[in-house]
């Protein structure tokens, strides 16, 4: 048991977060032509740096990597240039920002690909899921097995993806190695059926994730590199049949690559958090560095897990859409607002930049 607060500030590598508060990757589909941040995105997320760590949307490091329309990206200069306006405006408040970078793989469609090419994928199976495209949910594409000789392109975008990143004044990255994307596609064995180096044992399996980070860290420092991982989580239709020694696998690879921090979505992304029995703790004492811990965590079970030493910080997602204050109401044990199922997913201002404060709300 220990006395530390949420409320206090955190050494997360080189930076002092002001509190052990982060946002957690929301995808919000409001990127602009070029699929650069939209005009609000600096307001959006300059709104909520009160967090001790915010966590970009998923940010795709290629054309093919986009999976679901207006998602912004991090390959082209005007993206950069977007980007700049974000981290300049956050840090202005004294907040921290890290940008989650994504491949989606096969959670794509023919529409959203270059020249109307399959999606990606480790293998071609396709996943039973919907993406979000024409300004409608479809069924994910048909995709196609990735080539041994394409692989190290995908690496280097991802390690390209991350130097872009520093240019456009972002505090560090998160590799998205959760939610049934590219990178755990390949990762469970649900969707990945190959039977070369990337393929088939836990090693093989997990070469894909690791070759990412170890590039990105590289390029960037492992002190600014973070990576999320969902051991149990079947978003995006994906399965696995031995999570277990997977991921503790693939968290001691991480430990020893030295990275900053590891992300973990416990349970169903954004559903129970005791989907399948996994035991979390065995990642926490694995991984040397800083756990982040997600998935319906509220002031009460955040406080429990700090003082028991589950994990060092703790990430909100719904909450953070709704109540941009929200560590200053957590602190001051204030309500949050509702949130608005029908404004997640594209759109403009409304139920992106409009969410009042306590302060906005008493001053009515
Ligand atoms: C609207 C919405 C968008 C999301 N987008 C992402 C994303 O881009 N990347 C990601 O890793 N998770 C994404 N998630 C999952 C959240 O980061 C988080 O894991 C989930 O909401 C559970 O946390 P919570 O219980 O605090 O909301 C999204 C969730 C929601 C509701």
């Amino acid at each position: 048991m220990t006395d530390k607060t949420l409320f206090e500030p955190y050494t997360l590598g080189s930076l002092t977060l002001a509190n052990r508060i982060v946002m957690a990757p929301l995808t919000r589909n409001r990127a602009g032509a070029g699929l650069v941040p939209s005009e609000h995105a600096a307001t959006y997320y300059s709104q909520r740096a009160s967090a001790g760590l915010l966590i970009t949307e998923a940010t795709q490091v290629s054309a093919q990597a986009q999976g679901y329309q207006d998602t912004p990206g991090l390959y082209t200069q005007a993206q950069i240039e977007g980007w700049r306006k974000v981290t300049d405006a956050v840090h202005a408040k004294g907040g921290r920002i890290f940008v989650q970078l994504w491949h989606v793989g096969r959670i794509s469609h023919i529409d959203l690909q270059p020249n109307g090419d399959a999606p990606v994928a480790p293998s071609a199976i396709r996943a039973q899921t919907k993406t979000f495209v024409n300004n409608g949910f479809a069924d994910v594409s048909e995709p196609r097995a990735l080539t041994l000789d394409e692989l190290p392109g995908i690496v280097d975008d991802f390690r390209q993806a991350a130097a872009n990143a520093i240019a456009a004044g972002f505090d560090g990255v998160e590799v998205h190695g959760a939610n049934g994307y590219l990178l755990e596609q390949f990762i469970k064995d649900g969707a990945n059926l190959r039977t070369d180096a990337y393929g088939g044992s836990i090693e093989n399996r997990a070469r894909l994730l690791l070759e990412v980070t170890a590039a990105i860290a590289k390029e960037i420092g492992a002190d600014r590199t973070g990576v999320r991982i969902s051991p149990v989580s079947p978003a995006n239709g994906i399965s696995c049949s031995d999570p277990q020694p997977q991921y503790d696998y693939i968290v001691d690879q991480l430990s020893a690559l030295g990275i900053v921090y590891l992300h973990v979505v416990e349970g169903a992304t954004g559903g129970p958090r005791d989907v399948a029995l996994f035991d979390f703790d065995a990642l926490r004492s694995r991984f040397q560095n800083t756990y982040l811990a997600n998935n319906g965590y509220d002031l009460e079970l955040a406080n429990a897990h700090l003082k028991a030493g589950k994990a060092d910080l703790f990430a909100f997602g719904r909450a953070f859409i709704s109540t941009p204050d929200l560590v200053e109401r957590l602190e001051n044990g204030a309500p949050l607002n509702a949130l608005d199922p029908t404004t997640l997913y594209g759109g403009g201002a409304k139920g992106y930049i409009d969410y009042p404060t306590l302060a906005d709300s008493s001053a009515q």
